[in-house]
């Protein structure tokens, strides 16, 4: 019998790449989305990449009498992938406690409904960002993590540290927590991909929608960073490679492989490209010059971070096999159909 799994945010970037791998691994999804950040179309699209139609269940995890039913009626799941929660760094500042209740009610609505109804696997969509300023290079999931620099950031952490607590207590359930770098790219098909709302705060969509000429212009932040050229170094990659990390994870938890009861991996590379590699590669692969202009550094940004990538290979047997090249391709084919651009 196919395992069935609850992917909420599943309407969102990350988890609609990741239901897309799960359903190719034949496991049963159940995508579960408030549609506050995203739009159901994100289903049909599934159904139209995989040919089949995951079960769509809208449910606000804030909320403990919807979060309840969903779970029971959905007793039967083998696990929890949990990547529901807003995502904007800025606007997370501007509104710490829309983004403290939002990802931390959800977090332990969902933590307390599933273990009630009796499933003990739990993965976590986790960043990077808990890294605060590197000691070193590449950065092991050892290092201590620090206070984020934004609430967006803290709550992941916070989150982090609610997940050990309770792993602590309860001896059957088991959590990994995936810590990404940076996620960018889209779905080969160029049906799904990454759809910031508003001005985007992530480089990637920056470059696409200025290609696209919805933006006027790139800003760089800073080119008098200590690296090669001046600008921040950061661990890229492809979000269908990440995507796979989490089936890896899935199975870790169900074929109940994990050495402790909370397990944390970090997912990335190991790479890191500049700010200007990566808009020299966007040059190259689409052929487009791109208007960008240096302006100041954009405050809390680090100056380098990438991955150690050893221990996601030996526990989970996953490493990203996808270039710099292919993450763009992707990213600039999925902008140019969803503006309809394509030829
Ligand atoms: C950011 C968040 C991180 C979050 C991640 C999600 C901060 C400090 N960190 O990471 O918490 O988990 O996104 O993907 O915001 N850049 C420009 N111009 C732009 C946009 C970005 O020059 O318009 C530069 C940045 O200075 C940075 C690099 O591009 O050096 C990557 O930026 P971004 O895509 O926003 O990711 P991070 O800041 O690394």
């Amino acid at each position: 019998m196919k395992k069935k799994i609850i992917v909420t945010g599943g309407c969102g970037y990350i988890g609609s790449h990741t239901a897309i791998e799960l359903i190719g691994h034949n496991y049963d999804v159940v995508v579960v989305d408030d549609l506050s950040n995203s739009s159901q179309d994100t289903i049909d699209r599934i159904e139209a990449i995989t040919g089949v139609r995951p079960t769509f269940e809208q449910v606000d995890l804030k909320d403990a009498v919807q979060t309840e039913s969903l779970f029971s009626a959905h007793k039967d799941a083998a696990a929890v992938i949990h990547f529901a929660a807003l995502k904007a760094v800025g606007e997370s500042v501007q509104k710490p406690l829309d983004y403290y209740q939002n990802n931390l009610y959800s977090l332990l609505n969902t933590l307390k409904f599933q273990h009630q109804v009796g499933i003990e696997s739990f993965i976590f969509s986790s960043s990077a960002t808990v890294y605060g300023i590197p000691k070193a290079l590449p950065i092991l999931e050892t290092h201590k993590a620090q206070r984020p620099s934004s609430p967006y950031g803290n709550t992941k952490k916070i989150a982090e540290e609610i997940l050990e607590d309770f792993t602590k207590v309860t001896p059957n359930f088991s959590a990994i927590s995936l810590r990404y770098f940076n996620p960018i790219g889209a779905h080969e098909s160029g049906e799904i991909g990454e759809l910031p709302n508003g001005i985007p705060n992530n480089l990637m969509p920056y470059i696409t929608q200025t290609a696209a000429g919805i933006r006027d212009q790139l800003m760089v932040f800073g080119d008098d960073y200590p690296t090669k050229d001046g600008t921040p170094v950061r661990d890229y990659i492809h979000v269908v490679d990440l995507a796979k990390a989490h089936v890896q994870a899935v199975q870790r938890l169900i074929k109940q492989e994990q050495e402790q009861s909370f397990e944390i991996y970090n997912l990335g590379t190991g790479n890191g490209f500049s700010v200007l590699d990566v808009i020299k590669a966007f040059e190259r692969v689409s052929g487009q010059k791109l208007n960008y202009q240096i302006v100041d550094r954009r405050e809390g940004d680090v100056t380098e971070l990438y991955a150690s990538t050893d221990l996601a290979f030996q526990k989970l047997g996953w490493k990203a096999e996808l270039g710099l090249d292919e993450m763009i391709e992707s990213a600039w084919r999925w902008e140019q159909k969803y503006r309809g651009k394509e030829n």
